[in-house]
């Protein structure tokens, strides 16, 4: 029965990948609701690394129903390209596998209208993933978008293009200064992504909510992190979709009711790819050990990962906009042996102190971490699966963060292994 939402509380990179694929095995369903393969969800399944970036997680168990939803943009060819190097390593997609008919469709121009808005933003640019995610949602939001379904009738979708071509090839050649495209290439090559992607393509708002009726567990799996929100995050430097929990509802096609608990996963630190402000970030030798350590290294485009302090400006932010029931910790394992931890209480701007995150993003730039300093552990962690066992000053850690953030601790990772954690509480048990 209980239907959790996990979505990610700083910006992203939080762990989501190892805490949906921990819960999947109490779960019938695991359902995507934002986002396309700007995301990267790793996951360690006896020291074999599988990286998702648009498929749910849920798909690495066995007889576990997976869904793209309508709130997702789907490239096709990226999607191919997941499923077939997942096939080859004995992953089934027969009867288990959904996509939304209106989950939007990537285009080849959404990757060249991003690439030559970034070029012209310069120093400004978002530092976007490349992969079309923007332009993509630009066009749902125009209603000119092409649509998972449009696949599926081969002349509506050919009208689509063609009347979109014809505005975007003179944006392309007119302001960008490069060529456009040719409306029988996308068509033909489309064409056969159709084929091999039609049989998924569904009514997953029906599905679920017959899944539901039927009383399946369902995990909501959210990309990327309520501070990449559009319309909570660090605006402008954010994705283009709602990654917080209220994104389930309508990246899915489900009520606010539904929904039983949201746990929010973060980091025992804090990381940020691509531009924006980050005011705990470390720009140091320790930012540097942490990300060697911690492997901060984008897992979609291989960037290096800016690299921070716990903010629980951010974190307790994340817990009011998510009403978050529940707090996964992961990484714990890479702060073991930092001498003195500092854990940032609030914010400094011209001489007052903000203990939320301001939305003006010119004074979130000119914000300084104000820092509360505890000392840090010199014990391994790696590995440790009882509560009792954490060294006592990462229990006061743990517990520091909890009482900031406002929310209880259920869940803290040790590890990138599958079985490197320990569950406090697991919420679907104990539901
Ligand atoms: P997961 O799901 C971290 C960031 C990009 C950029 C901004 C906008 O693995 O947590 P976009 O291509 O989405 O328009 O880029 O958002 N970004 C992520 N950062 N983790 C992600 O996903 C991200 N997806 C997008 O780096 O700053
Ligand atoms: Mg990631």
């Amino acid at each position: 029965m209980p239907n959790i939402v996990i979505v990610g509380v700083q910006w992203g990179d939080e762990g989501k990948g190892k805490i949906v694929d921990l819960l999947t095995k109490d779960a019938d369903v695991v359902a995507r609701y934002q986002g396309g393969h700007n995301a990267g969800h790793t996951v360690v399944i006896d020291n074999e690394q599988f990286i998702l970036h648009l498929i749910p997680s849920g798909i690495l168990q066995k007889g576990k129903i997976c869904i793209i939803g309508n709130g997702m943009v789907v490239d096709p060819a990226a999607l191919i390209e997941e499923m077939d190097s997942l096939k080859k390593r004995g992953i089934s997609f027969d009867g288990n596998f959904f996509i939304s008919k209106n989950a939007h469709v990537i285009m080849p121009y959404h990757k060249a209208i991003e690439k030559e808005s970034e070029r012209f933003k310069g120093s400004k640019r978002i530092g976007t993933t490349g992969r079309g995610i923007g332009p993509a949602y630009v066009d749902k939001i125009a209603r000119i978008g092409i649509r998972m379904g449009d696949l599926l009738q081969q002349e509506v979708f050919k009208e689509k293009l063609e009347t979109n071509l014809s505005d975007i090839n003179y944006l392309l050649t007119n302001l960008y200064g490069v060529s456009g495209f040719e409306t029988e290439q996308i068509y033909s090559e489309y064409m056969r992504y159709a084929e091999r992607i039609a049989i998924y393509i569904a009514n997953t708002a029906s599905l679920l909510n017959r899944y539901m009726d039927e009383g399946k567990n369902v995990l909501f799996e959210g990309a990327q992190g309520t501070h990449l929100d559009i319309d909570h995050g660090t605006y402008p430097f954010v994705t283009a979709s709602n990654a917080t929990a209220g994104g389930a509802c309508t990246g899915l096609g489900i009520g606010p009711t539904r929904i039983d608990e949201v746990i929010g996963v973060m980091k025992a630190y804090t990381t940020r790819v691509g531009s924006g402000p980050f005011p705990t970030e470390m720009k140091d030798e320790m930012g540097e050990e942490i990300r060697n350590k911690g492997k901060e290294y984008g897992a979609s485009t291989g960037r290096p990962r800016r690299c921070g302090w716990f903010d629980s400006v951010v974190s307790r932010y994340s817990a009011m906009i998510n009403t978050l029931s529940g707090l996964a910790i992961t990484k714990l394992d890479i702060l073991d042996g930092c001498e003195k931890i500092n854990i940032c209480v609030g914010y400094r701007y011209k001489g007052k102190i903000y203990e939320e995150v301001p939305s003006e993003l010119n004074v979130l730039e000119g914000c300084e971490p104000v820092y509360e300093v505890v000392d840090g552990w010199c014990e391994s962690t790696v590995g440790i699966k009882r509560y009792e066992n954490l060294p006592v000053n990462a229990k006061n850690y743990i517990n520091k963060i909890a009482t900031l953030t406002g929310a209880r601790v259920d869940i803290i990772s040790t590890g990138q292994k599958r079985d490197e954690v320990i569950i406090r509480r697991n919420p679907f048990l104990s539901l």
